[in-house]
């Protein structure tokens, strides 16, 4: 780690450029307050040390609080992101060869990102529901946002990414709303989940995952408990499934499992492998993406491999 000590000497006697730095490109004219100021410098104090200890986790589980915290206030997001590149770019300079390091900033800026600018959603709790279906589908997720914020975070974009699939499939626009909403309540079965295992800030243990892999099940029960909802059910249940047969909860194979079980297998592992994990560092999406290629034809369909790649359009 000694090219990381050199950098992080440089990176001390550079202090004050730098936090002045972050603060005037990273915010919004007019908006710089003391508290960005202040943030910008606890956040520059805390790369510093990841950086020395390699402790890069503390760096995400903060960051997670943080971007929570400010949510709707894009100035801090846009403030840390800039922390981020600044930081990058001195390493660059001092042409460490540190790849990993650099690596990782940019994977924790591109979360920064993808997290803070995120408008929180509205709650227009007074405009009538389109339509009975939306109302149960909605009212499922409000449950788990209750019980597990994060899981209802991702199962929102899992369902935007399931559309944009469909679409790029061609599905017409009923199955895409179909696959969009198995993509909504794909996890939903997660509100049976204890806490301890769903905010567990760490990997699980095996009794832990048998707890956690039941979601599956409990989410098919769930939405088949809804009348208007049971068509959904069954990649509901199978949306841990693999192509291979070595998925769950039935090890189905190949044909067995239905197109709109595949993309929503696609659309939740990517957004799983992007997103922000209290034990674990966030892939860019370029890596995700790397990751689906590797196992299409194993664990997921090539074909909707292949329209995920187009939707993200990274390669
Ligand atoms: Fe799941």
């Amino acid at each position: 780690m000694l090219v990381v000590t050199e950098a992080q000497n440089y990176l001390d006697r550079s202090r004050d450029e730098i936090v002045w730095r972050i603060i005037s490109d990273g915010v919004i004219e007019g908006q710089r307050t003391l508290a960005v100021g202040v943030v910008a410098e606890e956040f520059l104090e805390r790369l510093l040390q990841a950086l020395e200890h390699g402790s890069f986790l503390d760096i995400v589980t903060w960051v997670d609080q943080i971007c929570e915290s400010y949510r709707g206030f894009p100035q801090i997001g846009s403030m840390l992101a800039s922390a981020c590149r600044a930081v990058i770019a001195q390493l660059g300079n001092l042409d460490t060869g540190d790849g990993e390091v650099v690596m990782r900033l940019g994977a924790l800026e591109h979360s920064i990102c993808a997290v803070a600018f995120k408008p929180r959603p509205l709650r227009l709790r007074s405009e009538p529901p389109l339509d009975e279906i939306d109302m149960l589908v909605h009212g499922l997720i409000e449950k788990l946002e209750t019980a597990d914020p994060l899981s209802a975070e991702h199962s929102n974009a899992v369902s935007a990414w399931c559309g944009r699939i469909g679409r790029r499939l061609s599905l017409s626009e009923t199955e895409v709303t179909y696959v969009s909403r198995c993509g909504l309540l794909h996890d939903v079965g997660k509100v049976r989940v204890g806490s301890e295992i769903l905010k567990a800030p760490r990997a699980l243990t095996d009794s832990e995952w048998v707890v956690m892999r039941s979601h599956a099940l409990a989410s098919e029960e769930i939405v088949s408990g809804l009348r208007p909802l049971r068509n959904l059910a069954p990649a509901v249940r199978s949306h841990h499934e693999r192509l291979d047969g070595r998925g769950y909860p039935d090890g189905l194979v190949g044909s067995q499992i239905t197109l709109a079980t595949r993309i929503v297998t696609v659309a939740d592992a990517f957004n799983a492998m992007i997103g922000r994990r209290l034990y674990r560092l966030p892939l860019s999406p370029e890596n995700a993406l790397d990751r689906l290629l590797e196992d299409r034809g194993q664990q997921f369909d090539p074909i909707v491999v292949e329209a995920m790649v187009c939707v993200v359009g990274h390669k």
